[in-house]
C-alpha cells in the first residue's frame, strides 16, 4: 500500500510523513533526498558531464531505508543522509532532478523500495507519474514565506553559513524549476486532497492527515 503527498519544496511534506509514518507504524519514503543523493555524488565527483554520469547510475549501489524514525540514503556504502542536506546541495538538485534519465532512476528504486512494505512517501510527482494509482494521494501547500522560514530552521543546524533570504532565493528557483520542467513537472493529482499549511501548526495538519487516511484506507 502506498500513500503519497506531493508539493512544492518546504511545504512540511517530509516531516510531516515521517511523524505520520512513526504514529502509523508504517514505512516513510522520502524521494527528494534520492534526487539530493544524486546530486551530491555529481558534486562530488568534480560535475562531469551529466550524460555520461547519469549513464552510470545504476553502478552507484544506492540504498535508502527507513529507521529509527529516519530515512537513511547511501551509496557504495558512504552514509549521505546528512551530507545531502547543504546549500550546495540544494542550489543543483532541481536542476538534476530535471533530467530524464535522473528521473527514470529514481522512480524504479523507488517502486522498487515500496513493493515490499506499507509507504507514505513525499516528492513532486509521485501522485501524478511515478504512483498515479497510489491508494490515497495529498497535495500540501502554504505561501512562500512561511516554507521558507520552516526550511531555514531545519538547515542552519547542518550548514550555519545559510540565511534566510538564501533559502527564499533557493526555493523561489526550485519552485520555478520544478513547476516549469518538460520531464513531470510539480503539479496537483486530480485525485489528491489539498492540504494548506500556512498558519496551521504542526500537529493540526498531521492530525488532520491521519484522520483522512483512517477515514479512506485500513492499514490493519
Ligand atoms: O523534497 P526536497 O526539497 O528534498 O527535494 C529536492 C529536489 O528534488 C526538489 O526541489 C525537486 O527538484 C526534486 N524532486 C523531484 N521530484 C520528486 C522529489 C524531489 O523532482 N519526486
Amino acid at each position: 500500500m502506498i500513500i503519497v503527498i506531493d508539493g512544492p519544496a518546504g511545504s512540511g511534506k517530509s516531516s510531516t510523513a515521517k511523524a505520520i509514518a512513526n504514529r502509523l507504524g508504517i514505512k516513510f519514503l522520502d524521494s527528494g533526498a534520492l534526487y539530493r543523493a544524486i546530486t551530491y555524488l555529481w558534486l562530488k565527483s568534480g560535475k562531469p558531464d551529466k550524460a555520461e554520469f547519469f549513464e552510470n547510475l545504476s553502478n552507484i549501489q544506492l540504498e535508502a531505508d527507513f529507521k529509527d524514525q529516519t530515512f537513511y540514503v547511501q551509496a557504495g556504502g558512504e552514509d549521505l543522509t546528512d551530507k545531502i542536506r547543504t546549500k550546495y546541495v540544494a542550489d543543483q538538485v532541481s536542476e538534476i532532478a530535471s533530467y530524464k534519465i535522473a528521473r527514470s532512476f529514481v522512480n524504479s528504486f523507488m517502486r522498487d523500495l515500496v513493493k515490499k512494505d506499507t509507504y507514505i512517501a513525499d516528492g513532486r510527482d509521485l501522485g501524478t507519474a511515478v504512483f498515479s494509482d497510489a491508494d490515497l494521494k495529498f497535495y500540501m501547500d502554504a505561501s512562500l514565506k512561511e516554507r521558507a522560514k520552516r526550511r531555514f530552521l531545519e538547515m542552519k543546524n547542518s550548514d550555519s553559513s545559510v540565511t534566510l533570504k538564501d533559502v527564499m532565493k533557493n526555493l523561489r528557483s526550485r519552485d520555478e524549476k520544478d513547476q516549469n520542467r518538460d520531464n513531470d513537472p510539480l503539479k496537483r493529482a486530480d485525485d489528491a486532497i489539498i492540504i494548506d499549511t500556512t498558519g496551521k501548526s504542526f500537529e493540526e495538519q498531521v492530525s488532520e492527515m491521519i484522520s483522512i487516511i483512517n477515514e479512506k484506507l485500513n492499514l490493519n
